[in-house]
């Protein structure tokens, strides 16, 4: 981005919705009751049929549109409160109590969404009534021998992008989170990478310091340079990857759920191999995880409101601003079908 260009604020540009894979629950929160979740407004139910696979319906009876995730599950079938119709994990009307005929017809059926259970949560296509192309995303390191990993799930005040943004965003972590990550009195300079991925873009910091903080010193307890990454990729995945020689590797996945347009859920899979017990890092981790997740879900609530406020956004960015407008391009691309052709790899300096 030109110096002319960062001097601009850029419009209010809708990210979008970009059809594809979310995760909307951890497996092992959906059993024998039904689950009830919002995917971009729309109100979803999921289940376990008479299989043990997870299903998912639009939360939405047919008959008289009472909410299915307020019935219960039997044999496999979801039953509605309201008059005890039932329903297959595909939407198929499976019984009509006191119907004398057949209770299939394709007017009774409630929209299916593809479900699956992968790397200990489910994960919904977000397009009704349609047998995916893709599969989802696959979390690296997850329960990988050796790392220690740990899934944690949290609502977030803000859109999509907006909670992407924040989660890959340098800049803030000096302010937002002062002596956890970094200092803004000790700032030295790196070199950033940003590259466009297949369906994403990441950005590479080359020449970072272990952090001072808390965090490097649990991170990287020896020291050394950082090796670090933080990535985007459509529709949903924002990862921050550390590394530090072979000993010390994190690697944080967070799967972005728009549950409407000013909350995301955040679907966290962090993976950790460091030279530290696991017992300690999980005592550690999760009180340092939290409090940074606590100082974001702030700055995200204030940011979200002051949109609202103001009747929209109004950004002004300079180059450091990695990836936050590249993030609002491919979800804008994406909810209208475009295939991003991006061949971007730019290198810029910066402060950290
Ligand atoms: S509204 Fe569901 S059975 Fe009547
Ligand atoms: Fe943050």
């Amino acid at each position: 981005m030109s110096t002319q260009q960062s001097a601009q604020t850029e419009p209010n540009a809708n990210a979008g919705f970009a059809p594809g894979w979310y995760i909307v629950a951890a497996s092992k929160d959906v059993g024998a009751r039904p689950k009830p979740f919002m995917l971009n407004g729309l109100p979803i139910v999921t289940f376990r049929d008479s299989n043990g696979q997870s299903v998912s319906l639009l939360d939405r009876c047919a008959h008289r549109n009472a909410p299915l995730s307020a019935g219960r599950v039997i044999g496999g079938n979801i039953q509605c409160h309201y008059h005890g119709w039932e329903f297959d994990g595909a939407g198929a009307c499976k019984t009509v109590p006191g119907l004398c005929g057949e209770p299939d017809h394709p007017a009774r059926r409630v929209p299916s969404f593809a479900c699956r259970d992968s790397q200990g949560w489910v994960w919904v296509y977000s397009e009704p009534d349609v047998d995916p192309e893709s599969e989802p995303y696959d979390i690296p390191c997850a329960d990988q021998p050796g790392y220690l990993t740990i899934r944690e799930h949290l609502e977030m005040p803000g859109p999509l992008d907006a909670v992407a943004e924040n989660a890959l965003d340098v800049p803030h972590t000096a302010f937002v989170h002062a002596g956890l990550f970094r200092k803004n009195a000790d700032r030295k300079p790196i070199e950033v990478v940003i590259r466009a991925l297949d369906g994403g873009v990441e950005a590479q910091f080359i020449g970072e310091e272990r952090p001072k903080g808390l965090v490097g010193r649990l991170l990287a307890p020896q020291g050394g340079e950082v090796f670090h990454w933080d990535r985007f990729l459509l529709p949903c995945i924002a990862q921050v990857e550390y590394r530090l020689s072979d000993r010390s590797h994190i690697i944080t996945t967070a799967a972005l759920t728009p549950r409407t347009p000013t909350v995301t859920d955040i679907f966290a899979t962090v993976a950790v191999k460091v030279p530290v017990p696991n017992a300690i890092l999980r005592g550690i981790f999760k009180p340092v995880a939290m409090r940074i997740l606590r100082q974001d879900i702030e700055i995200l609530r204030r940011q979200t409101e002051q949109v609202k406020r103001f009747g929209g956004e109004e950004f002004a960015s300079t180059e450091i601003d990695v990836l936050g407008l590249r993030i609002k391009k491919l979800l804008r691309e994406a909810s209208r079908g475009k295939a991003s052709t991006a061949q971007e790899e730019r290198r810029i300096k910066m402060l950290v």
